[in-house]
């Protein structure tokens, strides 16, 4: 099938809503990564975004609506959730709901929940509200990679990694966030960070006025949580920035290619140095493309500086620290020849 990566203009938008209509998938930016969309509302429409994700049917959705009032057609909506919606909403945040019995059972993965996002990149709400002109209540979308692998965060990812299997992409550029939504379950009486992202943690607790908890062994499944996920097939390490450089050392003296992305670039010539940056924001909209880059480039290894995790800067590196410790993770997952329990 041929790939048509439309540029997303009106009648582009009008097109991809047609195809959502028609019970087909669309591939489309949003200001975090490229979801996968299908029409919520229609079970052989999602059915098709497992199959094509290789994901498994127990592993819920996000839900894209255009805002509040599309959400509570499907979800119980508490307070706290409207606050954290006018607060965010459009934006990177995804909401956990207890969903409502009109609500698409086969988008939550048997959960008694629905988790619900209103994007602001613009090409994602012309899409939805385009869609929504044609009667659609909302758009199921993961992230439009293979299971377990790295989200895209261009067109030509979701290409890379979808092939010939791809459908209408709409070319919005690079997303501005790069890392996938911050996750809070509201379902089960106190708020829970299901995952770091787009938002830190910090902000949200903000307008909450009270912590946010940290997910217990209670709390549902969530595949991007996975400890190894977000994986490239390099294996990659983590390290503290002298560590980083000795182990650049012994690796190259073994003979290896190394491929090393530090905040400060060394220069030393015994790997491909990359340099990281001291920006977080800036790093998380670079991550999943510099992941994809140097994993294709055929080094051996990819040795990554892991960034501050504790004092005043922690909760803005929050997601990026969470997606490459689950980057490490899936790569020493591979050298034990156990992937595939958590997934590819
Ligand atoms: O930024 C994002 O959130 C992107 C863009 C496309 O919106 N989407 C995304 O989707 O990252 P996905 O499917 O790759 O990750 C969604 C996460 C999964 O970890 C899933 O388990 C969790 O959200 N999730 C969805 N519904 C849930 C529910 N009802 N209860 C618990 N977790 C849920
Ligand atoms: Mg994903």
């Amino acid at each position: 099938m041929t790939v048509d990566p439309l540029p997303a203009d009106a009648s582009a938008i009008a097109a991809a809503a047609a195809e959502l209509a028609a019970g087909r998938l669309v591939a489309f930016p949003t200001e975090t990564v490229y979801g996968l969309g299908a029409d919520a509302g229609s079970r052989e429409a999602v059915a098709g975004i497992y199959r094509l994700k290789g994901r498994p049917v127990d592993h819920p959705l996000i839900v894209h609506v255009t805002g509040a009032r599309q959400a509570r057609r499907w979800a119980q909506w508490p307070d706290l959730a409207q606050r954290l919606a006018d607060a965010f909403w459009p934006g990177p945040l995804t909401l956990i709901l207890k969903r409502l019995p009109e609500a698409p059972a086969w988008a939550c993965g048997g959960q008694d929940t629905i988790g619900l996002r209103a994007p602001s990149h613009p090409v994602a709400r012309a899409l939805l509200l385009a869609f929504e002109r044609l009667g659609g209540l909302g758009v199921a979308a993961p992230s439009a990679n293979r299971f377990g692998r790295v989200s895209p965060t261009r067109a030509s990812h979701v290409i890379d990694d979808l092939g010939g299997d791809a459908p209408l992409v709409l070319d919005g550029g690079a997303c501005e966030v790069g890392v996938e939504s911050t996750i809070v379950d509201l379902s089960r009486g106190m708020p829970v960070l299901l995952r770091p992202g787009g938002i830190a943690g910090g902000q949200i607790e903000e307008v909450l006025g009270e912590p946010l908890r940290m997910p217990d062994s209670a709390a549902p499944r969530a595949s991007g949580t996975l400890a190894a996920h977000y994986a490239p097939d390099t294996s990659v390490e983590l390290l503290a920035a002298p560590a980083l450089i000795e182990r650049v050392a012994a690796l190259a003296a073994r003979g290896l290619r190394v491929a090393a992305w530090s905040r400060e670039r060394p220069g030393r010539g015994e790997a491909h140095w990359e340099q990281m940056g001291s920006d977080s924001d800036r790093l998380a909209r670079q991550l999943y493309d510099t992941l994809r880059r140097l994993d294709r480039a055929g080094f051996d290894r990819l040795l990554i500086e892991r960034p501050p995790e504790s004092g005043d800067a922690a909760g803005d590196w929050a997601a990026v620290v969470d997606r490459l410790r689950r980057a490490a993770a899936g790569a020493a997952a591979d050298e034990r020849e156990c992937r595939g329990a958590s997934g590819t």
